[in-house]
């Protein structure tokens, strides 16, 4: 079960065929699809599969459009900064006669080319630690596919980004979320309380800095503390740092920079955050430990290479001036404190202020932000328009939380993301199922 529970592969059985135990799917399923072939059937792992927790509200999205309503989309990640021109016009200049499979661990100018990249962000690796990936998400798989087996554990601080529990499925690999609060701003919770989690199974942390979908900005201390914590009990720190350009009020640290944790370091990297460019595809699995490196690249190869066009797009992006994220970043920072301040503004709702990346997770008077999110496409406009957000619930691996928490992406200008929240302010107002509570003391806004 991918919501902290135990994966089908806990349910390992040996087959009557005799065929032996496949780590994660039942003995009845082998049963039926080896032996006889009558009937098709979809796999236990198919079937446990999470669908995208934030695409399921898009078919009431649709019918409001339908009806003529406008719907500001503050519920998916899809930033809507320009892709620098630069790297498109690299693409268009290019002659290729035959676009060929790169290397599997992507083209060397581009792995030697990305090294500079890295060197200014502090992180010092060479172009042979680098496999060059489709998008971060293959970065992510690879590593859940390279250290875990089916049946290991991986902590991972909730809410998180909810794909991880899809790669943790297709992994066979059980999340064992470890909650942070809203009170405190999503800060990592206390190491004490890692230390109970650790099983003989645990081996793996997984981080994302800043985060989606809280925003939050791990410390120095922070990061010294999991370091500590990853070499006490031999686990690996997979590094999502799809969003380390957008750091607004703290420092930003890599778990690349945890001098005496290099070999249990895997940043898992995406250019599609960073340039505004998710359509490329293009990430990095990054890592120094070798024989991690090594088995990577064995998934490498079996995919054979990552997009070829987009490793262009990808080398001229680390010849934009370093001054290009300026912009973006400053345009980031106006919409999160025009966000914050309307959110803390309208009774009843916390919104804690994030020191990165393009969330925020707001606390709600309502009773089920599903319901609440649902209801804002299917029965309420204001002005012929309306506000899709993200239900928090879909972001945390303990059923029950996040029930009056939404999550919002400020990926609209200014001006869209203050009529989304004159939007919200007046359906909070109007919600049948308004709770009449205040959940926070005005000390926790600043
Ligand atoms: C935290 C995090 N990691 C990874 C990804 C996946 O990125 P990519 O588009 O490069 O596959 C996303 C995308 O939203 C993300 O938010």
């Amino acid at each position: 079960m991918w919501r902290g529970g135990r994966t089908p592969s806990e349910g390992v059985e040996r087959s009557e065929t005799g065929r032996g135990a496949h780590p994660t799917i039942p003995a009845t399923h082998n049963r039926f699809s080896i032996t006889f072939g009558r009937m098709l059937q979809i796999s236990q792992r198919g079937q446990v599969m999470p669908p995208s927790p934030i695409r399921k509200l898009v078919p009431y999205a649709e019918a409001a459009k339908k009806k003529g309503i406008k719907v500001f989309h503050l519920n998916i990640g899809q930033p809507d900064i320009e892709t620098p021109p630069a790297i498109l016009d690299a693409v268009r200049k290019t002659d290729i006669k035959v676009l060929e499979y790169s290397h599997s661990a992507g083209n060397e100018s581009y792995r030697r080319k990305i090294v500079s990249y890295y060197k200014r962000v502090g992180i010092n690796i060479s172009y042979d630690q680098i496999i060059i990936t489709t998008g971060g998400s293959e970065a992510i798989m690879f590593a859940f596919f390279c250290c875990l087996d089916p049946g290991d554990e991986v902590i991972i601080p909730e809410p998180f980004y909810a794909n991880y529990n899809g790669f943790a499925v297709a992994a066979g690999v059980n999340v064992i979320p470890i909650t942070s609060h809203i009170e405190t701003g999503f800060a990592l919770p206390p190491i004490e309380d890692f230390e109970k989690l650790i099983t003989p199974k645990t081996k793996a942390i997984v981080i994302c800095s800043p985060n989606n979908p809280t925003g939050y900005l791990y410390k120095r201390s922070e990061m010294e503390a999991l370091k500590q914590i990853c070499l006490d009990h031999d686990l690996y720190l997979f590094s999502d740092e799809a969003y380390r350009e957008f750091c607004y009020d703290g420092e930003y640290i890599s778990a690349m920079h945890l001098q005496g944790l290099e070999q249990n370091v895997i940043l898992m990297d995406t250019i599609s955050k960073r340039y505004s460019a998710c359509g490329a595809r293009l990430g990095a699995f990054v890592t120094k430990n070798k024989t991690v490196y090594d088995a990577a690249m064995k998934f490498a190869q079996a995919r054979l290479s990552p997009p070829g066009l987009a490793q262009i797009m990808g080398e001229a992006a680390v010849d934009l001036p370093e001054h290009y994220f300026d912009g973006p970043k400053a345009e980031y920072m106006a919409r999160r404190n025009l966000l914050v301040s309307r959110l803390n503004a309208m009774p009843g709702v916390f919104c804690p202020r994030p020191g990165g990346a393009f969330y925020a997770i707001a606390r709600l008077p309502v009773d089920d932000s599903d319901k609440f999110c649902q209801w804002l496409l299917e029965s309420f406009s204001y002005k012929d328009q309306t506000v899709m957000l993200a239900p928090a619930t879909g972001f945390y691996g303990t059923k029950g939380l996040g029930k009056n928490e939404v999550r919002l992406a400020y990926v609209l200008n200014l001006q869209s993301i203050n009529a989304a929240m004159d939007c919200l302010e007046n359906a909070l107002q109007s919600y049948p199922q308004r709770v009449q509570k205040n959940y926070v003391s005005d000390s926790l806004l600043s």
